[in-house]
């Protein structure tokens, strides 16, 4: 018999910036109805769907918009899971799963999940004050990375030195050894509730040396064929030992020595994932979609190589956004401007992202750096 398709149910999104917009904008394609949580009533979200203005780690009101949708999902890591818990016991569809969710709010729990399930990691140690740190010094040069509660790089510092060790986080959290990377990959890696598995081909992120946010990056990664099979396998594995079902992102660090290791994961779509949009047969959000609703996995092949830049606010200007350049890199074939719908700029915040799609990777690099210093956020 035939499969049928029917848009009785409501999917709620939890977070209601960037990756829920772009969610939302894929999701139209297929008609489904979405309600989003935020605490910021002019989130990116906000004008796009049922929305309710409320504390993502508030146990009451996630019970509460939960309760209005059928399927529940995340585009950020710090919510209530307890809430989400309740909710599937309820009988609602939760993905990804809360305990994926909680698991990987936890650097530590993260870290000893790897160690536990034989997937290659950094070496490292749990600590739980900055005293401990102190005792690593035989340890040096590491990374101090706090447990809960870093993102786009805070809550992480490299040590090089002993007198690095005075500024160790006075919190629980770890020392990771410092590794010598070549490059940065990454892989996402879908997984439908029936248990159909996709990554997508292997991206390369180049992070701004100061601020910890992907600069750019370009897919495919330049690795070869091999390196690209393991990164692929080593995703795989992670997503089916987890048991989860939806869109993962497995950082990678790929070492000089040739050593493939797993940094970090993201349950969720994700920044190394934007280019897919334009840039593959099926974009991260689609196939996040997919996944969730329990349906076919999208072919995710690259349908030309892509670079893609983070439009971040330019240091110097807090206020109302303007796009200054927006014309001048319109007038450029193959670049797809996306921007977030923020309206205040301030240093550094992600205000929207570039694609750019060409057929070599010289071209990428050239239009890349032109948009960089083309197209800036001021206010
Ligand atoms: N063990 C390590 N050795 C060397 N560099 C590291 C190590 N761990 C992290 N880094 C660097 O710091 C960056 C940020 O670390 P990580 O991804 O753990 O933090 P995050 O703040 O959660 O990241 P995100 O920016 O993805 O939110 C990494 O992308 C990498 O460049
Ligand atoms: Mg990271």
């Amino acid at each position: 018999m035939a499969s049928s398709f029917q848009q009785d149910f409501k999917v709620g999104i939890l977070g209601g910036g960037q990756l829920g917009r772009m969610l939302i904008q894929s999701g139209i394609d297929f008609n489904i109805p979405f309600a989003v949580l935020d605490p910021d009533p002019s989130a990116p979200c906000s004008a796009l769907a049922e929305f309710y203005c409320g504390k993502l780690t508030d146990f009451n009101t996630v019970m509460e918009f939960g309760s209005k949708c059928d399927i529940i999902t995340i585009e950020i890591e710090n919510v209530n899971t307890e809430a989400l818990k309740a909710l599937a016991r309820e009988g609602k569809k939760v993905f990804p799963q809360p305990e994926v969710i909680e698991m990987i709010q936890d650097k530590r729990r993260q870290k000893t999940f790897y160690r536990d399930n034989g997937i290659p990691t950094a070496e490292f140690y749990l600590t739980e004050n900055d005293e401990a740190v102190k005792q690593y010094a035989h340890f040096l040069p590491f990374v101090n990375k706090l447990g809960r509660e870093g993102y786009d790089g805070r809550g992480v510092q490299l040590m090089r030195d002993e007198k690095d060790l005075e500024k160790a986080y006075n919190a629980p959290g770890l020392v990771e050894k410092m590794i010598d990377f070549e490059k940065e990959i990454s892989v996402i890696v879908a997984r439908s509730e029936r248990g159909e598995i996709k990554t997508f081909p292997v991206v390369e992120m180049v992070f701004h040396p100061v601020q910890n946010l992907v600069e750019y990056l370009f897919s495919p990664a330049d690795v070869s064929v091999e390196k690209a099979g393991q990164a692929s396998a080593i995703a795989r594995k992670v997503i089916g030992d987890l048991n989860m079902t939806g869109l993962l992102a497995v950082e990678m660090f790929v070492t000089r020595e040739g050593q493939i290791l797993v940094n970090e994961i993201a349950p969720r779509p994700h920044n190394s994932g934007h280019q897919t949009i334009e840039a593959n047969m099926t974009s991260q959000y689609e196939q996040h979609l997919r996944s969730i609703l329990n349906l076919p996995l999208g072919d995710t092949d690259i349908l030309m190589p892509s670079a893609m830049v983070n439009l971040l606010g330019e240091p110097g200007f807090s206020g109302p956004a303007k796009y200054q350049g927006f014309e001048e890199v319109l007038r450029e074939p193959g670049v797809f401007v996306h921007l977030y719908g923020k309206q205040q700029t301030k240093p550094f915040r992600k205000m929207g992202h570039v694609t750019i799609l060409a057929k070599d990777m010289a071209t990428l690099k050239t239009k890349a750096t032109l948009v960089k210093e083309t197209l800036k956020v001021v206010s």
